[in-house]
């Protein structure tokens, strides 16, 4: 009995499968696309409060570093992912339908940021009351390579080993590396 209805469960779960289905055809009133949107638009938020700290643009705060280094992990890695249910890509949404067709791919830098968003919430949980020396980045940004073009040999440096401001640069990159590939400009 138990076993016949985990069977109709998933066949029922194959059946609404988003095989060839029409674009956002999981999400008719757009809340998905909206609530992905609004966490998109608070992540940039905090990553420009971040890097107007570092730059000197706006006065760095203990408190305000914290709250924004938390918005990124909390906006990351499974969160990010969550946001993108299949078949809720493709327009009016910006998500291209790649999104869908390179999962694997799209999930690992969801992941890889989330990773250094964490870093650097746990970095920020203990910030000093002014920016030190230590939180700087000492040369260009360089972790061994990227997550996608890794060179072979080179071990992906520890996030928490890496100054504040070097894994702001590094999300910045993971931002744009996705945007480039999985979202669609809209003029
Ligand atoms: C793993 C992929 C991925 C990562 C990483 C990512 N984004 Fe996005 N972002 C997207 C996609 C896809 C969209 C389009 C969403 C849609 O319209 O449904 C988007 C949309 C946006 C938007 C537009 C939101 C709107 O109002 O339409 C902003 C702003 C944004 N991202 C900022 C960021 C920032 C800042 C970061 C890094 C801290 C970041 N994103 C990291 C995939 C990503």
């Amino acid at each position: 009995m138990r076993s016949g209805i985990v069977c109709a469960a998933a066949v029922l779960a194959l059946a609404v499968l988003p095989v060839a289905a029409p674009s956002l055809a999981r999400d008719p009133d757009n809340a998905i696309v909206t609530t992905r949107q609004a966490a998109m638009k608070e992540m940039a938020a905090a990553a420009k409060a971040i890097a107007e700290m570092f730059d000197g643009k706006r006065a760095y705060e203990r408190a305000a570093f914290k709250a924004a280094a938390g918005t990124l992990s909390a906006r990351t890695g499974g969160a990010l992912i969550a946001g993108f249910p299949r078949g809720t890509v493709g327009a009016p949404s910006a998500a291209k339908r790649e999104i869908d067709q390179a999962r694997p791919e799209f999930e690992a830098l969801a992941r890889h940021i989330g990773r250094l968003a964490d870093a650097l919430a746990a970095k920020a949980g203990n910030a000093p009351a002014e920016i030190t020396a230590d939180m700087r980045m000492t040369g260009p940004p360089a972790d061994g390579g990227s997550l996608l073009g890794k060179r072979p040999g080179v071990a992906e440096a520890d996030p928490a080993k890496m100054p504040a401001e070097h894994l702001l640069h590094l999300i910045l990159q993971d931002c744009t590396t996705c945007h480039s590939k999985f979202r669609r400009k809209i003029e």
